[in-house]
């Protein structure tokens, strides 16, 4: 019998209007009467922060500070007011949750769902009021050093899996705050660059994540970038904040800026930006929009109503969250609820979700019933992540190592035999030939091999600040892999890394391979999981993995750093896998792709198409039937293909995409609905989106390079 599962992924941006609300509602009087009440100076006071992370209190009006916190993992651990020191406290130890790439990767917005609501209870024990979270920038070359932290190089999958993350850790009170908007999509210069990207680039693959936020998930806060963009930096950039963001998007929260990302007080003032954080000279009370602005107001240079809007913002976002009038939060007691064993469960089931089986050659899930010896080798093994990678830095209450994972799971049954492999505290070229000769032996004395290579925090890997050099494994990894693999042909692969890396120098030697992002406090329990079976792997890749640098869209049409201060988006819309279907380029693994222990069949698509313009509605219906020997997860994939656009296209997109749970031999009927912005483009000269009539391809896939079911339609 085939059960039936209703999954509406809307490709478009419906949903309530977050400007809905009316002016003369009570929220908005409390904040005119406030505002009203409010000196020029105390108004001035509240439009930038007052320490690293929060802003002023005005205890005559019952106005109370806010406090910020980084980060997409976690709550950063306590941070001195006024450096970047920890705040050395002892009782701040939180859940540390897999990082947004990982999320992304289990293509569940349930899961968002899961995770926003763990997040959003660990912010309000911390007396948390805005979380620096989530990062919706793209990845758009594989070097950036912050893609681990950002989801996907897709902007559909960005958004389907931001919006319930918002909507949950909202509900519980706090405000997240989307980052960073727009177009920071390298470390390599990031306060000076200036990006120039079409109108269409900035509309299809830049924005779409950063406006489903707004518009549906009713984001509070907004955090303008260090970039430029069109020759203005992002935190004083009209076009970005006032045209779109409050105009076209009518975003009534509060957009802040990046730490230190403010140069002008004139043009911070009057370019949208509400809220500017971090001082001047990186202490004291010195800001542009501190007391340069106040003189300004006084000379007569600036209208006062300019601070006026920025204050009702602050107001507004204080009402929502209901703290107008509260005191100082009590964290006394929070110990006990940070980092608790049913946070720690919504980690794990987000990093087992997210795992992604790349290859295997009848290796996994392991065989126990042969295995006696397991060598267990690479850094990665036993390096804890959680204390690195920038302004993500999370003081775990604890986190599993792989290794420790594969203790707990297997034991006394199996012999674990565990060598380093490689060294990290050289610099990334320094092969450590000494490590490889043991670790060469400890393979070759097992019956198996599970080897923990990636990344990892350290600079110029997955780190803030600054970009990866090249997309090599670092550390020597290749000459250990192709040794190990020598040594024991028994081999499975575990890369943890946030971002993709060459592996052509071994792939087609090794039998097993997975591909994971950082997966938190229980990634070793999640790999285990994983290896042995008990978790059939479900996650796919949110970016392709090229074979190398050099066929990456941002390489081959460039520009990537820049050239003097700038770097032109050569590459416009041919983004990720955009570019690699639309220029026929093998990638190493596709966009979406991602393998299962058992196999899945797809059949009978039909399509129905209602309703015209607004209330478009495309649904698709089709069967998928799980044909292996173990239950198991299938995420199916929709693209759409317009095949008579005026203006070039990119070969397809996703627009929609489902998860389906099946038991051995199950069918469910798959339903996906899109709407009309699934087949719109942003067309520059109308600066609207456009539905071309004409005929459409609808491709449903397991991956983007794998089509399994395909249909015309005429709109
Ligand atoms: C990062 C932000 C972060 C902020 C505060 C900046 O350097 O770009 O993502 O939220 O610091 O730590």
């Amino acid at each position: 019998m085939k059960s039936k599962i209703i999954l509406i992924l809307l490709a478009g941006l419906s949903g309530i209007l977050f400007n809905s609300c009316k002016t003369q509602e009570p929220m908005d009087q409390k904040v005119e009467k406030l505002l009203s009440q409010l000196t020029l100076e105390e108004k001035v006071s509240l439009i930038h922060g007052n320490t690293y992370f929060t802003t002023p209190a005005i205890p005559r009006l019952g106005i109370p500070a806010l406090h910020l916190s980084d980060g997409p993992c976690g709550i950063r651990e306590e941070n001195a007011p006024d450096s970047w020191n920890s705040a050395n406290w002892k009782n701040d130890s939180t859940a540390y949750f897999p990082a947004l790439t990982s999320l992304a990767a289990t293509w569940n917005p349930e899961l968002a769902t899961e995770f926003g609501n763990a997040y959003g209870e660990e912010a309000v024990v911390r007396g948390k009021d805005i979380m620096l979270a989530p990062g919706l920038n793209i990845h758009r070359t594989p070097l950036n050093g912050r893609n681990w932290e950002y989801m996907s190089e897709d902007p559909f999958l960005t958004a389907r899996m931001a919006v319930p993350y918002i909507k949950a850790a909202q509900a519980k009170g706090i405000s997240v705050c989307a980052k960073h908007y727009a177009l920071n999509n390298q470390e390599q210069d990031r306060g000076t660059i200036n990006v120039e990207a079409s109108e269409r680039a900035l509309r299809e693959i830049y924005l779409p994540a950063f406006e489903a936020s707004v518009k549906e998930g009713e984001v509070l806060s907004v955090m303008g970038a260090y970039n430029k963009f069109r020759g203005k930096f992002a935190c004083q950039n009209p076009y970005l904040l006032q045209d779109i963001l409050k105009g076209e998007w009518g975003f009534r929260g509060l957009v802040m800026s990046d730490w230190g990302a403010v140069h002008n007080t004139m043009e911070a003032a009057t370019s949208g930006l509400d809220l500017e954080m971090f001082p001047i000279d990186g202490k004291g009370n010195n800001y542009y929009m501190g007391q340069p602005l106040l003189d300004s107001i006084k000379a007569g240079k600036l209208d006062a109503k300019v601070v006026d809007d920025k204050v009702r913002r602050i107001l507004y976002v204080m009402v929502k969250l209901n703290i107008i009038g509260k005191s100082e939060p009590d964290t006394t007691g929070m110990a006990a609820h940070l980092g608790t064993p049913e946070h720690a469960k919504t980690a794990l089931k987000i990093a087992e979700e997210s795992v992604i089986l790349l290859k295997n050659s009848q290796v996994l899930p392991l065989n126990l019933k042969t295995i006696k010896t397991l060598a267990v080798i690479g850094d990665n093994a036993t390096r804890k992540h959680a204390h690195g990678g920038g302004s993500t830095i999370i003081k775990a209450k604890y986190e599993i190592t792989p290794l420790q994972g594969l203790q707990q799971k297997l034991g006394n049954s199996v012999k674990i035999n565990f060598a380093q492999g490689y060294d990290i505290s050289k610099d990334l070229k320094t092969v450590n030939q000494a490590l490889i000769t043991e670790a060469v032996k400890t393979a070759a004395s097992a019956d198996a091999v599970i080897l923990f290579g990636g990344l990892n925090h350290e600079p110029g890997l997955d780190d803030e600040g600054t970009d990866k050099p090249d997309m090599k494994l670092p550390y020597g990894q290749n000459e250990l892999i192709k040794a190990v693999i020598k040594a024991n042909p028994n081999t499975v692969v575990v890369m943890l890394a946030g971002s993709p890396v060459e592996m052509g120098d071994w792939l087609s030697d090794v039998k097993g391979l997975l591909y994971n992002s950082y997966l938190g406090m229980e990634t070793g329990t999640a790999l285990a999981e994983v290896l042995t079976g008990d978790v059939n792997p479900s996650g796919k890749l949110t970016y392709t993995l090229p074979v190398k640098l050099e066929d990456s869209p941002s390489y081959v049409l460039g520009e990537y750093p820049g050239k003097n201060g700038t770097v032109n988006y050569n590459d416009d819309l041919l983004v990720g896998y955009r570019y690699f279907d639309t220029k026929n380029v093998k990638p190493m693994f596709a966009f979406g792709f991602g393998l299962s222990y058992t196999v899945f069949s797809y059949d009978n698509l039909k399509i129905e198409t209602s309703g015209k313009a607004e209330s478009l509605t495309i649904t698709l219906t089709f069967d998928i039937k799980n044909t292996g020997n173990v239950k198991g997860k299938e995420i199916a994939e929709v693209y759409v293909r317009d095949l008579e656009s005026s203006l070039p296209r990119p070969f397809k997109e996703l627009k929609g995409f489902a998860k389906v749970d099946l038991k051995v031999g199950e069918s469910k009927s798959v339903k996906i609905k899109l709407n009309q912005r699934a087949f719109q483009y942003y067309n520059p000269e109308k600066k609207q989106w456009v539905l071309e009539h004409g005929k459409f391809e609808i491709l449903v896939g397991s991956s983007s390079d794998n089509t399994r079911l395909k249909q015309q339609i005429e709109l």
